[in-house]
């Protein structure tokens, strides 16, 4: 029986694998996050930790994993900009994370950010609670989400997602940009084409080192002004700055959001932006879903103690 830090509370279901494992499981019940610190002190005695994309797990908390004893790390999110792969590989400590099962909640998120950024949804909903001055034939004024270009800024299974939803529902043409040829229609090998080609672009890529900051100033000023930017990756992929400015200034029409350069803060200007729509990074929640990550995160937690490799590793 192996001892497993769970640093937060999990949806319901989520623990089944480690219940059904028989290990014992560390938890706080006030369901209070661990501070840095405390998560350094705590992993001192566990042989795996599961964590969300809000522990930061670097490498002094993956080096306090007791001499050897911590195996792996399972991040509760597909994406693992929080964890220090490289250190975890230094340390032969095993990282998962949970592919393949919120691709589609999250292009639904994306898709309610395209439609509600492009059709000035929330502006008109805020407005409407605030006391409806009657129906204007000049209000509200947005662009068409049917018939226009979709941009997608990588194409992996999410990416994919959004195409899908955006071509067989909405007759929208689809460009995609990776760093490798996909071969696949709508390929563009330039991002800045994509960019200058799109009237919707959407934000698909894992934050790191080639990704941050992707889409800066000037990559914003190649949009045309009637474009619309969503962003459900990470935020450190936009420059909030410049993406507020160019809000302020109207050199782009619109965006969407549901993740920041620091969450949980978000910059003033950004929330005084017109037209920008802002979720606190919701991408993946829904009860079935989030419920399907805590699983697949655990599971691969016990395939690893039991001396597997889960399909869901994090090679670094
Ligand atoms: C959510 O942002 C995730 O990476 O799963």
């Amino acid at each position: 029986m192996a001892r497993i830090l769970v640093t937060r509370i999990l949806p319901a279901g989520g623990l089944d694998p480690l219940v059904a494992g028989g290990h014992d499981i560390v938890q706080r019940t006030d369901d209070t996050a661990f501070a840095h610190d405390e998560l350094v002190a705590a992993v001192g005695d566990v042989d795996a930790v599961v964590c969300l994309l809000t522990d930061r797990i670097d490498e002094a908390v993956l080096a306090a994993g007791g001499a050897g004893r911590l195996q792996v790390v399972a991040n509760v999110a597909v994406g693992y900009d929080n964890i220090d792969i490289s250190a975890a590989a230094r340390l032969g400590i095993a990282v998962c994370n949970t592919p393949g099962v919120l691709d589609e909640t999250t292009a639904d998120l994306a898709f309610l950010l395209i439609l509600a950024a492009a059709r000035l949804g929330w502006e008109a909903e805020r407005d409407m609670r605030a006391g409806w001055e009657g129906w204007g034939i000049n209000q509200y004024l947005g662009r068409d989400v049917h018939g226009a270009v979709l941009g997608l800024v990588g194409y992996d299974r999410i990416g994919a997602a959004v195409a899908r939803r955006a071509a067989g529902g909405f007759g929208m043409r689809v460009l995609h940009h990776t760093r490798h040829n996909t071969g696949e229609p709508g390929y563009t090998d330039s991002l800045d084409t994509l960019l200058a080609e799109s009237d919707i672009v959407s934000l698909h890529i894992p934050l790191n080192d080639s990704t941050r900051h992707l889409i800066g100033r000037r990559e914003l000023g190649l949009m045309p002004r009637h474009g619309v930017l969503v962003n459900t990756a990470r935020g450190p992929v936009v420059d909030e700055e410049a993406l507020a400015d160019a809000l302020h200034a109207g050199t782009i029409f619109a965006a969407g959001l549901d993740v920041y350069e620091r969450e949980p803060e978000v910059g003033q200007r950004l929330l005084d932006a017109p037209r920008a729509v802002l979720l606190p990074h919701i991408g993946s929640a829904t009860l079935a879903t989030r419920s399907r990550m805590a699983r697949v995160a655990c599971a691969g937690v016990c395939t690893v103690l039991d001396g597997g490799r889960p399909a869901n590793l994090v090679t670094a």
